[in-house]
């Protein structure tokens, strides 16, 4: 399976200008490589041209009077093709349940955007028992022929933008914990095609290491993706 990387610019850069000059390094920096996406905030989506984009978010309902929301529909009519659901400060800042994060999956499956689950536990908190939560509530209705277009995306709370990255073994860990819930709910042959990432803290200097001893088949960079040689270097990294 080919391995992705996929950059969550969160709310960054403050201004058009340094938005367009990031994705210039980076897509001067990576050449035609159809493995990496750029999620950047909303408005910047339509600007952005010549690299694969993804939302960082997207509304649960369909279209109507719902103020601030930006809709499964939206996105896709801008030509975006991922979007980041359930991200964990998305979970806290935003509220936002399993219940609501499973609507919003299929909104997304609905018109054809590729939704990139995340999910991860906190330090202290019972991994076995969050992940197979968050997993089977946000997966609810999703059929195995959906899910062959949907990512998930490993990410510890304790490791999103702290500079402490979950260790390589506690993340194989997890995506075997995943994997077995996914056989659960399916097959095992289906949870063995499912394209599993990691995200937390990632850098030039670890990516290597979970792309070829995590058991996972991408990234998910924050921080990292905001710097154009640290990025270049994760994809290189491939
Ligand atoms: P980080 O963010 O790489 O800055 O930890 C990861 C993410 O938010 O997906």
């Amino acid at each position: 399976m080919q391995k992705i990387i996929i950059g969550n610019w969160k709310m960054n850069p403050s201004t058009l200008e340094e938005a367009q000059a990031l994705f210039d390094a980076i897509k001067n920096g990576i050449g035609k490589n159809s493995n990496v996406v750029i999620c950047p905030p909303y408005v910047y989506l339509p600007l952005l041209k010549g690299l694969t984009l993804g939302a960082q978010n997207v509304s649960d309902k369909e279209k109507g009077a719902f103020t601030t929301q930006i809709s499964a529909a939206i996105l896709k009519d801008l030509g975006v093709k991922y979007v980041l659901v359930g991200h964990s400060e998305s979970r806290q800042y935003l509220k936002e349940t399993n219940e609501i994060i499973n609507e919003k999956i299929k909104e997304c499956l609905r018109v054809g955007l590729k939704p990139i689950l995340c999910i991860g536990e906190d330090d202290g908190e019972d991994k076995i028992k969050v992940l197979e939560s968050e997993i089977t509530e946000a997966l609810g209705g999703i059929s195995e022929e959906q899910l062959k277009d949907i990512i998930i995306a490993y990410e510890p709370i304790f490791a999103v933008g702290t500079g402490k990255n979950c260790s390589i073994e506690e993340t194989k860990t997890s995506v075997g914990i995943i994997k077995d819930c996914l056989a659960k709910i399916y097959t095992q042959n289906v949870a063995d095609q499912m394209r599993i990432i990691y995200g937390g803290s990632v850098n030039s200097q670890n990516a290597k290491e979970y792309l070829e001893n995590a058991n996972v088949q991408g990234l998910l960079p924050g921080g990292a993706s905001l710097k154009p040689e640290e990025f270049i270097k994760i994809v290189e990294s491939v």
